[in-house]
């Protein structure tokens, strides 16, 4: 098979926000993808990088105090955590702040202007005259010019559902300085879509070579039905971006340099390792272009980018695939009702991050349909397809051939192949599996792997192996049923592996299968195999109870609390005043872990006024990140190293900032002042508090 070389991109995500599961659909998506591929010895280059530039992300940072590149680079790191916690694996994740897309975005710009598709054009558009910027639609509010609901947003009302323009709002407002706005004009630059040249060609590319989804073709005719206008690639200052080389003052909008960004990235990854750049994004390119992308930025992808790139010499994508949007239970996911969950909280609940993969991966297909993920079928599902069906095999199989035969599995006997059932009928469903992956049916390669698997299982309880283990004459039927089991297993765990990283390289060290996991090798059956280890736990209801209940949000005061987690001054004395303590039980006691730990780090958190983010170690149980609210009776220098008391099971919260996995004790009294407890000095961190 001729080698492929292909570069992949997933979109890339804003650097403002954290990532959650309705992000991973696609990141999974594209990891399986590129993971099967790369299985099979192709050349695959998979790119991404932070979305970083924007008024958004610019006022972000204004209110929380620090500048824009602080805090891309603060939630660089965290997207980067998050991604590899779930087994994303980039060959390469950047921003697109960075001297690679700047100086990319200037030729795209410089050569479509040679080309002669860029105008400018002046444009009325509202400004605020106390911030002195000009306001995107977002950051306008007023009142519904058909129902007259007030603090509606400049594009639709929340209540009467009406869609409208910004100068259509009654009374508007600057949701930045709360001012009215004027309207002022100004120059702008536009990239002519509308010219001839980029009609005729996209009209070509978004219909031939299945370049896109027949779903997305269809979208695409409607806005052709509805005409292709000039499209606004400037914002003024100020603006966090990149500026306009021939423009003082102009700056490219965002999405401009977005999708520019996922060459950025690439270069960035070529010029580290010698990969030919050139290769793979110039006009006549031998190589593949992939973006996988949401379908809620097909506009952007399918008709401004290929247009972008076929008029300034590069190459054009060779597919875009839009999926759907997540819901849960149903819904869409909601802050109020505990579904709108963070990646970093999934992880922080304990929680397998291969179960959701799995999950996500029974549920996709090519379409651009939206994923309903129901919480209870996730947990009924990963229990019984991954614990029931695949890890059930292993489970029962290699305790034997250990036990009986010192790991040595039988060779296939040549003379009784059909002895050799679930092999060959594990075998026997390569190349659908395959092909499905290839095409992202990655449902259809679920159901049919999972087929498999029951009949592996049925064939195991069909001989009755834990019969045959009793009788000396069956050894061999035995031994034969056993191995035959085992290196289905093995089979699966190849079909599984792009889904399921972590597991199958521990079935792989089981087993020996040579890694890393290379379609070439399917047909190498294995010979011997290590005592077993259990390779995945079952995932229970109330941990996803609890991952609900972490990510609930909710517009009532937190909780009482002890003392020092995140409540303010001004709450704990309510709840002081309005709780008088009632006695309680031992047993009520004894449910509080309570634990001495050593704070390792003390810090400040940017934008946060009472709070210090902690690193607690609490010894056996590891390390824990505690957010406390003692900012203003201790300097964190002075934390470091000394010992404190936690609450060590209370349930990790989901805080502005980050999760908040605990609470230390603090005492205060009517007066200003806080106090951390402090135990006698031989204590040793994770030592119970009784
Ligand atoms: O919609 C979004 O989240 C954008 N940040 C996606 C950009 S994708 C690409 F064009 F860069
Ligand atoms: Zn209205």
């Amino acid at each position: 098979m001729a080698t492929r070389r292909i570069l992949v991109t997933s979109a890339l995500p804003y650097a403002n926000g954290s990532i959650h599961l309705g992000h991973l659909v696609e990141y999974i998506q594209t990891d399986i993808w590129v993971r099967f591929q790369k299985m099979h010895g192709h050349e695959v280059h998979y790119v991404c990088a932070d979305d970083t530039h924007g008024t958004a992300i610019m006022l972000r940072a204004e209110k929380e105090g620090i500048t824009p590149e602080a805090l891309i680079t603060r939630v660089l790191e965290e997207h980067k955590r998050d991604f590899a916690g779930f087994r994303v694996e980039f060959d390469n994740y950047y921003t697109t702040h960075s001297e690679e897309t700047r100086a990319l975005s200037s030729e795209f710009y410089r050569r479509l202007k040679a080309a002669g598709l860029i105008d400018v054009k002046p444009v009325e558009q509202f400004y605020d005259p106390v911030k002195e910027m000009f306001l995107p639609d977002r950051f306008i509010k007023g009142e519904c010019p058909k129902c007259g609901a007030k603090d509606q947003y400049g594009d639709s009302c929340e209540v009467c559902g009406s869609t409208y323009s910004p100068t259509d709002l009654k009374n508007p407002y600057s949701v930045v300085s709360g001012a009215k706005p004027i309207r002022k004009t100004s120059d702008h630059y536009f990239f002519r879509l509308s010219d001839s040249r980029c009609k005729t060609f996209l009209q070509q590319w978004t219909q031939e070579n299945d370049h896109l989804q027949p779903e997305a073709r269809n979208k695409i005719r409607e806005w052709f039905d509805q005409g292709l206008n000039d499209w606004d690639i400037s914002r003024d200052a100020p603006y966090f971006g990149f500026e306009i080389p021939d423009a003082p003052g102009k700056y490219f909008y965002v999405w401009l340099d977005a999708p520019i960004g996922y060459f950025g990235s690439f270069k960035n990854l070529a010029d580290r390792t010698g990969v030919d750049f050139d290769r793979f994004v110039k006009d006549g390119s031998d190589t593949e272009l992939i973006h996988f992308i949401g379908k809620d930025i097909l506009y952007f992808h399918a008709l401004f980018w290929p247009a972008m790139l076929k008029f300034s010499a590069h190459r054009t994508p060779s597919h875009v695939y839009a999926h759907g949007f997540l819901t849960v239970n149903g819904e869409k996911m909601s802050k109020s009702r505990g579904t709108f969950i963070t990646a970093e909280s999934y992880l922080a609940q304990g929680l397998n991050p291969e179960w959701l993969r799995y999950y996500y991966a029974a549920k996709l297909g090519q379409s651009m349909e939206d994923i309903d993920m129901n919480l209870d079928d996730f947990v009924a599902r990963v229990n019984s397809d991954l614990i029931g069906k695949y890890v059930n095999i292993a489970s029962r199989a290699a305790g034997f051939v250990t036990k009986y035969f010192a790991g040595k599995l039988a060779p296939v006997d040549p003379v009784s192949k059909s002895t050799f059932e679930a092999t060959a009928i594990a075998y026997g469903s390569e190349h659908l599996i395959r092909s499905a992956y290839d095409q992202r049916e990655y449902s259809k390669a679920i159901r049919e792997i999972m087929r498999v698997a029951d009949a592996i299982n049925q064939r195991w309880d069909k001989a009755k192996p834990w019969a045959l283990a009793k009788d000396s004459t069956q050894l061999k039927a035995f031994h034969e049923i056993c191995s035959d089991c085992l290196d289905a297993f093995r089979i699966l765990t190849y079909y599984l592996a792009p889904v399921l990283p972590e597991t199958a390289a521990r079935a792989a060290d089981l087993l020996g299968i040579p890694q890393p996991f290379l379609w070439a090798n399917l047909r190498t059956p294995i010979v011997q195999v290590k005592e077993y280890q259990h390779l995945m736990t079952r995932v229970d209801a109330k941990q996803i109870k609890a991952l609900v209940d972490a990510n609930r949000e909710t517009l009532q005061p937190a909780p009482a609390r002890a003392a020092a987690q995140s409540a303010t001054p001004k709450q704990e004395k309510t709840v002081a005043a309005a709780a008088e303590p009632q006695p309680i039980s031992i047993e009520d006691f004894a449910k509080i872990d309570l634990r001495i730990v050593r704070i390792v780090n003390a810090e400040h958190v940017e934008g946060a006024d009472k709070l210090l983010k902690l690193t607690l170690d609490v010894g056996s149980l590891g390390t824990r990140q505690v957010f406390a609210g003692i900012k203003s009776a201790y300097d964190p220098d002075t934390l470091k190293g000394r010992l404190t008391v936690m609450v060590a099971n209370l349930a990790p919260r989901k805080m502005k900032f980050g999760m908040s996995e605990g609470m230390v004790l603090a005492a205060s009294g009517d007066a200003p002042g806080l106090y951390l407890l402090s135990p006698d000095s031989d204590a040793e961190p994770g030592m119970k508090v009784k």
